[in-house]
């Protein structure tokens, strides 16, 4: 009998953790792009080719650095979103989510410089 208890006990404990990650996860998913984590994760991803912060060495002179492409003439969330899509050669495709798509292309608009008129 406490055999069977114990089996309840730990099978409600696993119910529990398989709910509260999704539970969790509802938040961020539809919440608005986070420019702060597309930093995180632009120094982790993109840093070995562009120039991601200042605070950063110059990588490589023929990559256009995260400044340079949030300042581009006419450039938006959804255009740098389509480059990193469906990259331009030399630049490869990274494997990610929607979510951190949109991330990244948040933190590198927050780049460009205010107009200044
Ligand atoms: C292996 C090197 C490499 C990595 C890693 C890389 N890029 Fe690039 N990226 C390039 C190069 C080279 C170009 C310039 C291509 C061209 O237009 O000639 C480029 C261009 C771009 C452009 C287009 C700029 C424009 O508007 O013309 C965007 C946006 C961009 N990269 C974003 C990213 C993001 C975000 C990451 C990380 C998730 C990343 N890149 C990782 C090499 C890289």
């Amino acid at each position: 009998m406490t055999r069977a208890v114990s089996m309840k006990v730990v099978l409600t404990a696993l119910a529990l953790a398989l709910i509260s990650p999704t539970v969790s996860l509802a938040g961020p998913v539809t919440s608005a792009p986070d420019p702060a984590y597309g930093k995180v994760l632009a120094e982790r991803l993109c840093s070995n080719c562009h120039l991601v912060s200042s605070a950063q060495e110059q990588v490589n002179v023929d990559v256009p650095s995260f400044h340079e492409i949030g300042n581009l003439q006419s450039q938006t969330e959804g255009s740098i979103m389509a480059k990193i899509v469906m990259p331009k050669h030399p630049m490869p495709v990274i494997p990610i989510t929607k979510s951190e798509l949109e991330d990244l292309a948040a933190y590198i608009m927050s780049l460009k410089d205010q107009e200044t008129e």
